[in-house]
C-alpha cells in the first residue's frame, strides 16, 4: 500500500498542551505498536484541536482512578458536542437543507456486547449520552426522529435550539449560493459580479461536510467502549441518516479484538459496513493501521468497476485491545492524526494517506 512506511519514527511536537506548554510526542504508523508502549488504559479521539485534547483529558480523569471505558467515552464525547465553535457534531452543527439541526449518535459497549444509537435527533446537545441510554435501558439499538426526542425527554435531557448564529449564517450562506437563477442569493451573486469560490472564502467550515467525531478508550480491566457522534453531512436532506449511528458502519466495539470508528462520507462507510470490517481485519491479525487502510482500499475497489477516479473522503482510526493504534485518510495533503491519552500523557498519533495524489 502506498505511502505505508512513511514518518514510522517517534518525533516531538510543541503544542499547548492542559496546563500549559508542554513537548508532545507524536506517533506514526504502527510505532507505537512496535514500542511496546500501547498499554490500556487509553483514550483516543479523531478530534485533533484543542477541545479534542480537552475531550481526552476529560476522559482520562475517569480512566486514571480507575473508571470504566463507557463512562470515559461518554464524559469525552460530551465535551466535544457542546462547543458551540465546532460546526460538525452536536451544538453548533451545520443544520439539514431545512436550517434544521439533527444529531447522529452511537454508542458501543465491548464488555456487554450491548450498542444503542440516535438518528435525526433535534434539540438535544449530547447525543452520544441519548445514546447510551438506549444502548442500557432498551432492549433497542436505533432511535431516531421524534421517538428518539421522546426518549430523550422522558431522561430529563434539556431541550435547546441547537442552531447557533454562526451555523445559521453559514446555512443561510449555502441557500444564497444554490444556484444563481435561485430567488434567494448574496448581493453579489445576484448581480453576477463574485466568482462561485469568493463566496466561501469567509466560511472555510463549508469544506468540511462530513465532520464526526470518534472516541474510543479501554479502561484498566481491559474493556473497550465507543461513540460516534455527529451533526452529519451539512445540508443533508431532511431525515437523512449518515454512518455515525449505524452500529457496523461508524461504529463497532469487540472487547476481544478492539474498536473502530468512521468519519466522512456516510454513504460510503454504510455500504462498505467498515467500522466492523476494520474489526474483522484486526481479528484476522491486521495491526490498527493496517486494518484502516485494508479498509479505505476495499471502499475505492467497490468502485473500481463503476466509477474508478471515485475516492471519497473518509477518515477511519481504530484501537486494539492491546492498545495499538491506527489512523488513515483516503486522501488529501496532510497526513491524518488523531489524539491519544494515556498514562505516558497526551500525544497526537500521526496516521497516513491512503491515497496520496487523489
Ligand atoms: N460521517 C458523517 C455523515 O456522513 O453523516
Amino acid at each position: 500500500m502506498k505511502n505505508q512506511i512513511s514518518r514510522r519514527n517517534f518525533f516531538f511536537k510543541t503544542v499547548g498542551a492542559g496546563a500549559g506548554l508542554c513537548l508532545i510526542p507524536s506517533v506514526s504508523g504502527t510505532s507505537f505498536m512496535q514500542s511496546g508502549k500501547g498499554s490500556a488504559p487509553l483514550i483516543i479521539t479523531s478530534h485533533t484541536n484543542l477541545t479534542g485534547q480537552n475531550a481526552m483529558e476529560a476522559g482520562w480523569e475517569i480512566l486514571k482512578s480507575g473508571g470504566t471505558a463507557v463512562d470515559a467515552v461518554e464524559r469525552a464525547a460530551n465535551v466535544i458536542e457542546v462547543d458551540p465553535e465546532d460546526t460538525s457534531v452536536g451544538y453548533g452543527g451545520l443544520p439539514n437543507e431545512r436550517g434544521v439541526v439533527q444529531l447522529d449518535a452511537s454508542f458501543m459497549d465491548g464488555s456487554t456486547y450491548s450498542a444503542g444509537a440516535v438518528g435525526c435527533l433535534e434539540n438535544i446537545k449530547t447525543p452520544s449520552s441519548v445514546a447510551r441510554k438506549v444502548m442500557e435501558h432498551t432492549d433497542h439499538v436505533l432511535l431516531v426522529g421524534t421517538g428518539a426526542l421522546e426518549f430523550a425527554r422522558a431522561w430529563g435531557f434539556p431541550e435547546e435550539n441547537l442552531l447557533t448564529e454562526k451555523a445559521r449564517k453559514i446555512w443561510l450562506r449555502w441557500k444564497e449560493e444554490l444556484s444563481p437563477k435561485d430567488d434567494w442569493g448574496a448581493p453579489e451573486h445576484l448581480q453576477n459580479l463574485v466568482k462561485k469560490e469568493a463566496y466561501w472564502r469567509d466560511f472555510p467550515q463549508i469544506e468540511n461536510h462530513y465532520g464526526t467525531t470518534n472516541v474510543l478508550a479501554i479502561d484498566a480491566s481491559g474493556n473497550i467502549a465507543g461513540c460516534t457522534t455527529t451533526s452529519g453531512l451539512s445540508f443533508k436532506l431532511n431525515g437523512r441518516l449518515g454512518d455515525s449511528p449505524i452500529i457496523g458502519a461508524g461504529l463497532y466495539v469487540d472487547n476481544e479484538v478492539g474498536a473502530a470508528g468512521a468519519t466522512g462520507r456516510g454513504e460510503d462507510v454504510i455500504k462498505s459496513c467498515a467500522s466492523y470490517y476494520m474489526v474483522l481485519r484486526m481479528k484476522d491479525g491486521r495491526t490498527p493501521q493496517q486494518a484502516c487502510e485494508d479498509a479505505l482500499h476495499m471502499i475505492v475497489d467497490r468502485y473500481r468497476k463503476v466509477n474508478p477516479e471515485f475516492f471519497p473522503s473518509e477518515k477511519f482510526v481504530a484501537i486494539n485491545k492491546s492498545g495499538e493504534l491506527g489512523c488513515a485518510i483516503m486522501k488529501g495533503g496532510r497526513n491524518p492524526e488523531m489524539s491519544v491519552r494515556s498514562t505516558g500523557g497526551f500525544r497526537k498519533y500521526e496516521g497516513i494517506v491512503a491515497f496520496p495524489g487523489k
